[in-house]
């Protein structure tokens, strides 16, 4: 059965995107596929203990929920939208819970995660300062979203091409994102918020890699721009731009950058 989401006001609307529907779970993979390896790497660089108490916010399909319980004690995995939660290990406990409401699960914990959530939320400086709350003494703090750094074209079939492609990224980040609650300005100030919530041993680290035509990046923009229709068609896109977008997108001969990605951590001191 598919989540019921509740209603919010014009100023705290839903996730734009559905986490349980076919489309979210490609969604899901394909950004498994492009920042798992860089993720990883930002989770273990100050090494994970045994018996860690982990919690992952906006958990998706539990791939990294289910990485941190192969190394830690255990995980508390908590989404509006539970439903690629399914193929989990025995230690990652699920919560489907609104973190606008609070974060569902008391504290405190060793290591928290969140990853392309708060960039989502209109609440994400009171979710970021109920994270904070949350950890431990010596607990660690990992969150990771993308910003809106350009994402310049290298090559296309045609200049007609790299004008659409141009075209749907201004719908998308500049009209249609913003009006539903995403700020890809968030990520690039995380540090110094880390850092005046009084952690220590801030760290951010950034990853981009450029993407063709029917590769991961280029699946995921085209996914993205199936599940945000409405809102394209509705921001002036017309039917046949989206139709040579998805196309483009399956295009090897076309490549750009893909999403500047930030993974910024702290510390909570003892
Ligand atoms: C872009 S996906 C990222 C999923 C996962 N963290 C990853 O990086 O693969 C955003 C996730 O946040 C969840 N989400 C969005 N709004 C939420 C909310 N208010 N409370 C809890 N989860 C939320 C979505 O259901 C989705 O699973």
């Amino acid at each position: 059965m598919r989540a019921v989401r509740r209603p919010r006001d014009a100023a705290g609307m839903n996730y734009i995107f559905d986490t349980g529907s076919e489309l979210g779970r490609h969604h899901l993979d394909h950004l498994g596929n492009l920042i798992d390896a860089p993720t990883h790497w930002c989770l273990e660089r100050r090494g994970l203990s045994p018996t860690a108490r982990c919690l992952e916010i906006g958990a998706g399909s539990g791939r990294i929920a289910n990485w941190l319980a192969a190394r830690t004690g255990e995980v508390v995995a908590v989404d509006i939208d539970t439903a690629q939660l399914t193929d989990l290990a025995a230690n990652v406990e699920v919560r489907k819970h609104d973190v606008r409401d609070g974060l569902g699960v008391d504290g405190p914990f060793d290591l928290i995660h969140a990853r392309l959530v708060l960039m989502h939320i209109p609440e994400r400086e009171q979710i970021f300062a109920e994270l904070v709350n949350a950890l431990a003494p010596g607990g660690l703090l990992v969150i990771g979203d993308f910003t809106g750094r350009r994402l310049h074209p290298i090559s296309a079939p045609s200049a007609e091409d790299r004008a659409l492609w141009a075209r749907m990224q201004y719908l998308s980040h500049e009209v249609v994102g913003p009006a539903g609650g995403i700020s890809l300005t968030w990520a690039g100030g995380t540090a110094a918020r880390m850092t005046a919530a009084g952690l220590t041993d801030v760290h951010t680290m950034e990853y981009s890699e450029t993407t063709a035509g029917g590769t991961d990046g280029c699946l995921l923009h085209r996914n993205l721009n199936e599940q945000a229709e409405p809102l394209l068609l509705a921001a002036g896109a017309t039917p046949d731009e989206l139709a040579r977008y998805r196309e483009l997108m399956t295009d090897p001969s076309f490549t750009a950058w893909f999403y500047q990605f930030l993974c910024t951590s702290g510390v909570r001191p003892r």
